[in-house]
């Protein structure tokens, strides 16, 4: 969908017609506050930018594409849902929708058309997610006490899933190639929601300035010690856990719940797909740590190594 560019307004082709523009491998990207987009999601973006207005509640979900945004929303949606006092025999949200289905993103799903979309079905606190840069994302957000989360990867494992991911996206056998364009655009940061470094440096400084309103989570400390990471979130977003329910394995059911192997084992995951035609299944696939040694040359680890020093130094951030 975001590749199509038959269908913008005269007001955007005037003003994408301004911006620095390139071609990566699946079509046209343009350049809006630093960060690369294909037409309709620029679109989506400047809709947002136009007509979000935020409440005091609103929780965001960011991250760049491939870094764990899945797990993070099922998390939240998780930690959110056990405040409710639901009978046990309502269907847990989780069990009914996918995380993508029940966390939408707000410039590739909610404003993609439309800078007025009705939201009159989310109740309080509002969750959406997002694939934007920090201070793309705060236009509309500026002096907004909303919580955002932020998921971050190491680069090398996000290559890769994109890597597979793109090929099941595109029904294409996995094929070296894809990986070698994938991974020339990434270090070029040409890449759509990057550049990489970019994204990751807006929500690390972020962090830094405001840390009660910005959270910076990392995959890698997700996966080593899920119930310290999960209990941050939760503390962070204002709903921690209590001694009683500590006690009672409340945490380690919400980490079993939102399991790679929980999720992709739900019927809805199994069988449902995404507005724009993405297979559900196709979210759930190692959810390993380190990956990319099974995949990327010596070279190429390299080159993203000197990248990252370069890109890093002086941010205070380690990867
Ligand atoms: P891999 O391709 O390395 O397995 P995103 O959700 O941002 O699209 O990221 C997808 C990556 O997160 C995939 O990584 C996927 O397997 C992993 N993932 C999805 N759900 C997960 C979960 N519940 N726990 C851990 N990793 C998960």
């Amino acid at each position: 969908d975001h590749l199509r560019e038959d269908n913008l307004s005269e007001e955007t082709k005037t003003l994408i017609s301004s911006l620095p523009s390139t071609k990566d491998f699946l079509g046209k990207l343009y350049n809006y506050q630093g960060c690369w987009y294909y037409p309709n999601t620029l679109l989506g973006v400047r809709n947002f930018q136009k007509g979000f207005k935020p409440q005091e509640t609103d929780i965001v979900i960011a991250s760049f594409p491939k870094s764990g945004t899945t797990w993070l929303k099922a998390l939240t949606v998780a930690l959110l849902e056990r405040l409710k006092n639901n009978s046990s025999n309502v269907p847990h949200p989780l069990q009914s929708d996918n995380p993508h289905g029940l966390v939408p993103f707000l410039e590739t799903n909610l404003y993609l058309n439309s800078s007025t979309p009705d939201l009159t079905k989310f109740s309080s606190p509002r969750l959406f997610s997002t694939h934007m840069p920090l201070h793309t994302l705060q236009v509309p957000f500026k002096d907004s006490p909303c919580k955002i989360v932020y998921v971050c990867r190491d680069v090398k494992d996000v290559l890769v899933s994109q890597w597979f991911f793109r090929c099941a996206y595109l029904q294409k056998e996995l094929n070296k190639s894809v990986l070698e364009s994938s991974f020339e655009s990434l270090c070029s940061g040409v890449v759509y929601f990057g550049p990489f470094w970019e994204n990751v440096l807006s929500y690390w400084k972020g962090s830094l300035e405001d840390p009660e309103h910005v959270l910076f989570m990392r995959y890698e400390e997700m996966k080593s010690e899920p119930a310290a990471q999960v209990k941050r979130l939760a503390e962070f977003l204002g709903c921690p856990f209590t001694e009683e329910e500590e006690e009672g394995g409340s945490v380690d059911k919400i980490l079993e719940l939102c399991s790679l192997r929980s999720l992709s084992s739900m019927e809805i995951n199994k069988t449902g797909k995404t507005s724009n035609n993405v297979h559900y299944s196709n979210f759930f696939r190692k959810g390993e740590v380190g990956d990319s040694k099974n995949h990327l040359t010596p070279e190429m680890d390299n080159k993203i190594d000197m990248i990252v020093e370069e890109k890093y130094k002086g941010s205070g951030l380690k990867y």
